[in-house]
C-alpha cells in the first residue's frame, strides 16, 4: 500500500462542531436523565448571565411539555432505579460500583432506542436579547460567545454550552430549534435553525419578524432519549438550587405533569457586575503567556507585562525581563523559553496578590434569606471567606452555608440524610459528586467537634460555592471541581467558622431534650407524691398537686416557654 496515496485519500482536518457531534457525552450528554439536566443548564446558565451583564433582575421560565414516545413500560422503571442507583454511588463515592452502573443503563437505554421519552423544552428570559446578525453564531458555532476570551466570573466560559443542545435537539429529533428574540427594539426575531456541523455555523431553515414590547430570548427546542423525574439530579433540582444560589432571580418551572412551581426571587438586588480581571503572571503557563503576548497590542513586552497582567508595574516588568535575560522587544516574538524565564522570576521577586474585585459572591445576608425560605430550618448560618489565590495566581473566594433541621437534608429510601449542596460560580454541581474537591472536603471535617455525631444521618444541608474567573474544572462536562490544596483548605475553613455557631445550637437542643425528660419524670410524680402528702397530713391533695406541677414547671423551664414570656414582656 502506498502511504502518500493513503494520506492523500484518508487525511483530513475535523472541526469542532463535527468532533462534539461524535463525543456529545463530553459536554454532558450521556444517559436520559443527566442530558435533560444539562438541556436546562446550559439554556438557564445564558440567561443568568446575560440578564446579570445588563443589569436586568432574571425572570426566567422553563416549560417541559411530553409529547409522547415515553412509554410507561419497564424498561423505563428500571432505567429510573438504576439512575438512583446511580446518584447514590456516585455521592457515596463508590467508583466501581458507578462504573458498573453506568454500563448497565447504557445497556437499557440501548435496549429502550426511541422510546425513551420525547419533550419539548421551552425556556424564556427577560434578558438583553440577542441581535439578529449574532444568533446563527450563538447557536449554531461552537467556540464563539462573549466569554472565552475575557478573563471574568461567569457561568458559561467556553461558548459551547448553546450549540450543543441544539446539537443534541437536532440529533435526537432531526427538528431545528426556534428562536425568538428581542433586544426591545418594538421587533423580535423568529428563528428556525439547525447546526451545520461541516461549516460550524447555524444554517436557517426559517425567520420572520414580528412587532412585539417584549424584550428577551426564548428557545423552543425538541429532545427524544430524555426521561423526566424528580430526583436528585433533575432538572426541578438543579433549577431549585440555582433558586437557591442566585436570590435575586425568579424561576419558574412547569413539568410534564402540569405542576407549575415558582422561585420567587428574594431580593431585588442585582449582583454588582463581574469585573473583568487581567491575568496574575503566577496564575499563567508559559504557553499562556507566550499567547497572550502574541495576541497584545503592545509594541515591547515590557508594555504587555504592565498593560495586559495584574499587579505588575513598569518597574517590575523591566526588572523582570532584566534578570530573565530576555530583550525588550516586540510582543510577536516572545518564544517558549523567553515565556519560561520570565515566569521563573516572575516567582522570584514579590507580587501583590491578585486583584479580586472581580469577585461577587452572593454575600452571606442574602444567602441566609434565601436557604431560610426554601428550607424552613430553625439554625441557618451562612460565611463569605475572604478571596484568596490558588496555584498563586488565581483568584477564587468559598461561600458555605449550613441549614439544621426543618426541610434540611435529603429524603431518601432509607429515610432523611444529609445532603451537600456544591455550586461553581453559583451554578449547582449535580454530577460526578464522588470525584469533586467540594464533596471531600466537607467529608474530610470532623462533624463531631461541632456536635454532629452521626453526620451521614444528621439533618443538615451544608451548602458551598466557589466562585472564580477560573474554576479548576476536574474535565469538560463542568461538574467537578479539582482537588487543589487551597481551594480544599479554603472550603475547610469556612466550614469550620460556621461549625462553631452549629455547635452551640445543637447542644441547645441536646439541653432542651433533657430537660424535657426530667420535666416530664418530675411531673409524672407529682400526683403520687400530692396524694402522699395529702395523706400524711390529712388535707385534699389537689392543691398540693397543683403546686407542685406549679412548682416544677417554673424551675425546669423549657427554650420556647423563656421565649414567649421574653416576647410578652418586651410587648408589655
Ligand atoms: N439567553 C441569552 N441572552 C443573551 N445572550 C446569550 C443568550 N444565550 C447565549 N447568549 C450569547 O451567546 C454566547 C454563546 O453561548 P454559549 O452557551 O454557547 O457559550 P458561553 O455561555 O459563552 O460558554 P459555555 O460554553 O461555557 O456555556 C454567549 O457567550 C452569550 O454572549
Ligand atoms: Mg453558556
Amino acid at each position: 500500500m502506498d502511504v502518500n496515496q493513503e494520506f492523500n485519500k484518508r487525511f483530513r482536518e475535523v472541526g469542532v462542531a463535527e468532533f462534539f457531534r461524535k463525543n456529545l457525552q463530553m459536554l454532558g450528554y450521556s444517559g436520559a436523565i443527566r442530558s435533560f439536566t444539562t438541556i436546562v443548564h446550559e439554556f438557564v446558565t445564558n440567561s443568568l448571565d446575560a440578564c446579570e451583564e445588563y443589569g436586568i433582575l432574571p425572570e426566567i421560565t422553563v416549560k417541559i411539555k411530553d409529547v409522547g414516545g415515553g412509554k410507561k413500560n419497564r424498561g423505563l422503571l428500571k432505567l429510573k432505579r438504576r439512575q438512583e442507583a446511580l446518584e447514590k454511588a456516585e455521592s457515596d463515592g463508590h467508583k466501581r460500583r458507578a462504573d458498573t452502573i453506568r454500563r448497565e443503563i447504557e445497556r437499557i437505554e440501548n435496549e429502550l432506542g426511541d422510546s425513551v421519552g420525547h419533550f419539548v423544552v421551552t425556556i424564556e428570559d427577560n434578558g438583553p436579547g440577542i441581535p439578529l446578525e449574532y444568533v446563527p453564531k450563538v447557536f449554531g458555532s461552537m467556540l464563539s460567545g462573549t466569554k472565552f476570551h475575557r478573563y471574568v466570573q461567569s457561568r458559561g466560559q467556553q461558548g459551547i454550552g448553546a450549540v450543543g443542545a441544539v446539537l443534541f435537539s437536532q440529533m435526537t429529533t432531526g427538528k431545528p430549534t426556534k428562536v425568538i428574540t428581542s433586544t426591545g427594539n418594538g421587533k423580535a426575531s423568529v428563528v428556525f435553525l439547525r447546526v451545520d456541523v461541516e461549516r460550524n455555523m447555524a444554517k436557517i431553515v426559517d425567520e420572520s419578524v414580528i412587532d412585539t414590547d417584549w424584550r428577551g430570548t426564548k428557545l423552543v427546542s425538541e429532545f427524544k432519549k430524555l426521561i423526566y423525574r424528580r430526583g436528585e439530579q433533575s432538572p426541578y433540582e438543579y433549577l431549585r438550587r440555582t433558586a437557591i444560589a442566585n436570590p435575586h432571580a425568579t424561576i419558574t418551572l412547569h413539568e410534564p405533569n402540569k405542576t407549575k412551581t415558582v422561585w420567587k426571587r428574594t431580593s431585588k438586588e442585582l449582583p454588582p457586575l463581574p469585573k473583568e480581571m487581567k491575568p496574575h503572571p503566577l496564575g499563567l503557563s508559559a504557553d499562556d503567556l507566550q499567547r497572550f503576548a502574541k495576541k497584545s497590542k503592545a509594541k515591547k513586552l515590557s508594555g504587555f507585562l504592565q498593560g495586559d497582567l495584574s499587579r505588575v508595574s513598569s518597574k517590575r516588568a523591566q526588572e523582570v525581563l532584566k534578570k530573565a535575560k530576555v530583550e525588550d522587544k516586540d510582543p510577536m516574538t516572545i518564544t517558549h523559553t523567553d515565556a519560561e524565564r520570565i515566569l521563573r522570576e516572575f516567582r522570584n521577586i514579590n507580587l501583590l496578590s491578585p486583584t479580586k474585585e472581580g469577585l461577587t459572591p452572593i454575600e452571606t445576608g442574602h444567602l441566609e434569606a434565601s436557604l431560610k425560605k426554601i428550607l424552613d430550618s430553625k439554625f441557618i448560618k451562612a460565611n463569605t471567606r475572604k478571596p484568596s489565590v490558588y496555584r498563586g495566581g488565581i483568584p477564587f473566594q468559598v461561600e458555605v452555608s449550613v441549614a439544621y433541621g426543618g426541610k434540611a437534608g435529603k429524603t431518601t429510601s432509607d429515610g432523611r440524610k444529609m445532603e451537600i449542596m456544591r455550586f461553581a460560580n453559583k451554578s449547582p454541581l449535580l454530577f460526578d459528586t464522588g470525584a469533586c474537591a467540594i464533596n471531600s472536603a466537607i467529608k474530610s471535617v470532623n462533624w463531631k467537634n461541632y456536635n454532629i455525631g452521626d453526620f451521614e444521618n444528621a439533618p443538615l444541608t451544608v451548602f458551598v460555592n466557589v466562585i472564580s474567573p477560573h474554576i479548576p474544572y476536574r474535565s469538560a462536562g463542568k461538574q467537578a471541581v479539582a482537588d487543589d490544596d487551597d481551594v480544599v483548605k479554603e472550603i475547610r475553613f469556612a466550614v469550620m467558622e460556621v461549625g462553631r455557631s452549629l455547635k452551640r445550637y445543637v447542644s441547645g437542643i441536646h439541653r432542651e431534650a433533657l430537660k424535657i425528660r426530667r420535666r416530664s419524670m418530675f411531673l409524672k410524680y407529682a400526683p403520687e407524691i400530692a396524694g402522699a402528702l395529702g395523706k400524711i397530713s390529712e388535707t385534699n391533695p389537689e392543691p398540693i398537686e397543683n403546686m407542685l406541677i406549679d412548682m416544677i414547671q417554673k424551675r425546669i423551664k423549657l427554650r420556647e416557654e423563656k421565649d414567649a414570656e421574653e416576647e410578652n414582656g418586651a410587648s408589655a
